[in-house]
């Protein structure tokens, strides 16, 4: 039964089935709407989008593309709030009839650096038809794009890792990209991860010097030539052969404050430099915030960062401006896990083994703390520069792609998506450990960690398996113990979210049950611990991510729609959200129920 109504389980809708539909399906009793899609305008004097007329101008007062992360800000007084956005890449030859990879023109490429980076939308619910409205605000709505000056601080600010021919000072970076999920901050501000940036620098392969070298390979930009989009052909910056230390600026986490609409946004070194999915933070109860944080590849690691100082409650501009301060200074932890059962007892099928679940303890090393290092044979400035290679050398425990890592508010636990990965037990790679537990882990799973004592700021935890994902028929899924006959079918989960009863919310990237992607929720307290339910599904070949629980609507990102093999602006296969012929645009949706009830609890 994962029926509707005002359910014991506190989550008031029946389950979505699945389905291959081009469209976004909600439950019975729910509606949904487009807030934003690409090329809407965002700033004063953006024209309407004309996809067979395209700007690198219009594009660059219009919403981006591939918006991924969705986060609400409120403003003062009631049913306002600044939306910001992710777009995390574009995808040319679907934005451009006319695209030739070998020869693409300086306007096209200036349209792909506008339609990357970040969007502030100011939107307001109506209260009649409950729905969200995009606002053409020319107070607070922004564009952040791949060529915005962001400034870079804490512990490796002016590194000479950093140093350019265009910026020696280190300090200076135009643009952010690959922004892929975030966080909103418990001061107002927006975090957002610099995720899988190698894509745009050329000529790793021209590289010689092998410390240089064995750096890049370790980022995934040791062999490249020429790359996709060839920025290389028009920004000297993008080409590591001319530019060796401008790849070194991107794969930070940056923070946006959308309530200082003329703020510089910031890149924080103090948090380590990897693929960066997002961050989320927490206040300790001591006071202290604590940012977690996932490196999105296949067998790489879990971080959290612990600031020196303590969060000031409030929003005087005091309190703001020092809690904008907080993630500059304080350590930088990588995750070791360890199980508590015989190796040879997880054998890489994903049965459980004789005590019942996945689980064990672990610890979180420290890699550094300001100008002092704890990782031999690294300084200070190379751990945060060269993360990877500084929690390599600590061993920091491999996992299977983690995405979103996100602090439950109400129980101070720790939620980890993992992804999948496809590549575990492959002959050279490493088998099956207890917290990955699946060779050739196709459809992912989500790890719940207990810092000790519920502090934050602790050195040791528990962990255990809340979701093995998957086909709940198959023995080789699990879903917190509940039984597998009354849950959804959830695969690669991928960004996390809660809502006001401490739920878990999970939006999904790849779905391998031949499905399209989806929103899903589970309780992770009580008698329906682990009965997940599926709220949404989203077109063909989208992803689901973004997304963000209010207790009376939700917005999602459908992010990429008819990404499909064989796809392209000549020949598109997804019509959404417009219909008829039309391209396919990458939106932010919202759901909320017809009666305007609540959600949850
Ligand atoms: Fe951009 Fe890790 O997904
Ligand atoms: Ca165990
Ligand atoms: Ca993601
Ligand atoms: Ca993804």
């Amino acid at each position: 039964d994962l029926g509707g109504g005002r359910r014991r389980d506190g989550l008031n809708f029946t389950a979505v089935a699945p389905n291959q539909l081009d469209e976004v399906v909600v439950p019975e009793g729910y509606q949904q709407a487009v807030v934003m899609r690409w090329g809407d305008p965002v700033l004063p004097g953006a024209p309407a989008f004309d996809f067979d007329r395209q700007t690198a101008a219009a594009q660059a007062k219009q919403f981006g593309y591939n918006n991924d992360f969705c986060g609400l800000v409120p403003l003062p007084g009631w049913n306002r709030w600044l939306m910001v956005s992710n777009h995390e890449y574009t995808t040319e030859d679907a934005q451009f009839l006319g695209w030739d990879e070998n020869n693409p023109t300086r306007e096209q490429v200036e349209i792909g650096w506008a339609a990357h980076g970040m969007s502030v939308v100011l939107v307001e619910r109506d209260h009649r038809s409950g729905k969200l409205e995009a606002k053409v605000d020319r107070r607070y709505n922004r564009r952040i794009t791949a060529t915005t000056p962001f400034k870079i601080t804490g512990p490796a600010a002016g590194s000479k890792y950093l140093k350019t021919s265009a910026d020696p000072t280190g300090t200076t970076v135009l643009g952010t990209l690959n922004n892929c999920a975030g966080g909103v901050t418990p001061w107002g501000t927006v975090l957002s991860g610099e995720e899988n940036y190698n894509q745009y620098f050329a000529n790793g392969a021209s590289v010689t010097d092998k410390v240089t070298k064995d750096r890049l390979a370790r980022y995934g930009m040791a062999s490249g030539t020429t790359t996709t989009r060839k920025w290389e052909r028009f920004d000297k910056r993008f080409d590591l052969a001319q530019e060796p230390n401008e790849a070194n600026r991107f794969g930070w986490v940056v923070e946006v404050d959308p309530l200082d609409p003329t703020s510089t946004p910031v890149k924080h070194t103090a948090l380590g430099r990897f693929k960066h999915e997002g961050a989320n933070v927490i206040i300790a109860r001591d006071g202290r915030v604590v940012a977690y944080m996932g490196d999105d590849e296949r067998f790489d690691y879990m971080y959290k960062f612990v600031s020196d100082e303590k969060y000031k409650p409030g929003n005087s501009k005091h309190a703001r401006e020092h809690n904008k301060k907080l993630l500059d200074k304080g350590t930088l932890y990588v995750a070791q896990f360890t199980g508590d059962t015989p190796a040879a007892e997880v054998d890489g099928t994903g049965k459980l083994p004789a005590d019942g679940e996945f689980d064990g303890t672990g610890k979180w090393i420290p890699l550094a703390s300001g100008t002092r290092s704890f990782v031999p044979g690294f300084t200070a400035e190379e751990v945060y520069v060269f993360t990877r290679l500084a929690a390599d050398a600590v061993g920091a425990t491999k996992m299977d792609r983690p995405e979103d890592v996100e602090p439950n508010p109400r129980n101070r636990r720790v939620y980890a998506a993992l992804t999948n990965n496809t590549d575990r037990g492959k002959a050279d790679k490493e088998g099956a450990t207890e917290p990955n537990p699946r060779v050739r882990n196709k459809h992912g799973h989500v790890l719940e960690l207990e810092e000790r004592r519920g502090d934050n700021t602790a050195l040791e935890f528990s962990w255990k398996l809340l979701l093995v994902c998957g086909d709940p028929a198959a023995p080789d899924t699990y879903f917190g113990g509940y039984d597998k006959s009354q849950v959804s079918p959830i695969s690669c989960p991928d960004n996390l979210a809660f809502d006001s009863q401490g739920n878990l919310w999970i939006s999904t990237d790849g779905n391998a049950l031949g499905s399209n992607d989806g929103l899903f929720a589970v309780p992770v307290e009580g008698r329906y611990r682990g009965r997940v339910k599926q709220f949404l599904t989203v077109p063909r070949g989208a992803e689901t991510c973004g997304p963000w629980i209010e207790d009376d609507f939700v917005l999602v990102s459908v992010q990429h729609p008819g990404e499909i093999d064989g796809a392209s602006a000549a020949n598109p296969l997804s019509h959404w959200p417009d219909g008829g012929a039309s391209q396919p645009r990458p939106s932010v949706v919202m759901s909320w129920k017809k009666d305007k009830g609540r959600i949850c609890g």
